[in-house]
């Protein structure tokens, strides 16, 4: 089984570097399952139904999310719908929406898993005991887990990945925009990306229109924060999993922009 997952797609300039590259991206490596995380597909903040279904259409069999899930309020809308949509599960019991679902491809069933990480973003439910939770409702149906851990810091990224090692398919990171360079397949089997990386604009500061950041950084003062201009990039990571065991085989990163385009 291979998955192909897009990290955070970040408005306009995200979804035209989906529209443009996801045909390609899956003609030449044929995943069985793609997923995207689209916590920053309508403007930086959150996702609108539209959006939602634009993303299915162009090729995701599944929308993860993360902190920014609740940003556009036409969320609560249509949260209750949208069945391939995957919202961090450690939010309190009673919030709508899903935090797991399962994917068919021929006979062969995937988990998909959304948790977001505590350090410094809300104060939510533990993600490593939810974790545990949701994994053992997934092991009820299938050994190969994806999980996307939507977090801040490093630290508890890796700490999730080891803390998941042998007992899920893939833990890959999203969220600080900024792909890292330490994909590998952990010991016991997981295969683990501290960060995918953004897909949005390739020149502003982690979407956002450049000058603005660095304006609020010199005064402090608040800033409205608008998406940068300009050429895309594109971050993905491609995992194949064994789906005897549900154990990894490969992974590999990419990362287009027009200073390392994409050959087929
Ligand atoms: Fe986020």
């Amino acid at each position: 089984m291979r998955v192909l997952f897009v990290g955070d797609v970040y408005g306009k300039t995200g979804r035209q570097m989906i529209d443009e590259y996801l045909p390609r991206l899956k003609s030449a490596y044929k995943p069985n399952v793609t997923i995207i995380n689209g916590e920053n597909s309508a403007h930086g903040k959150g996702i609108t139904e539209t959006i939602y279904k634009q993303l299915m259409r162009a090729g995701a069999d599944a929308i993860t999310m993360g902190n920014h899930t609740w940003d556009n309020k036409e969320i609560f809308e249509f949260i209750d719908r949208a069945d391939h949509m995957v919202r961090p599960a450690n939010y309190p019991k009673g919030t709508p929406g899903q935090g797991l679902i399962f994917l068919n491809r021929n006979g062969v069933e995937i988990a998909i898993i959304n948790l977001q990480g505590r350090v410094f973003l809300p104060a939510i439910d533990c993600p490593f005991a939810a974790a545990d939770e949701l994994i053992k409702k997934a092991r009820a149906k299938t050994s190969l887990i994806f999980v996307d851990f939507h977090a801040e810091t490093t630290s508890e990224k890796l700490a999730m990945g080891w803390y998941l090692d042998g007992r899920v398919s893939a833990v890959v990171g999203t969220h600080t925009h900024v792909p890292t360079a330490d994909e590998r397949i952990l010991e016991q089997g997981t295969a683990y990306l501290t960060d995918v990386g953004m897909t949005g604009p390739y020149n502003g500061i982690i979407g956002v229109q450049r000058d603005a950041v660095i304006h609020r950084f010199k005064t402090s003062m608040p800033v409205r924060f608008e998406s940068e201009t300009g050429p895309g990039q594109l971050c993905a990571v491609v995992i194949d999993i064994d789906k005897a065991t549900g154990k990894a085989t490969a992974i590999k990163r990419h990362f287009i922009n027009p200073d390392h385009p994409f050959y087929e």
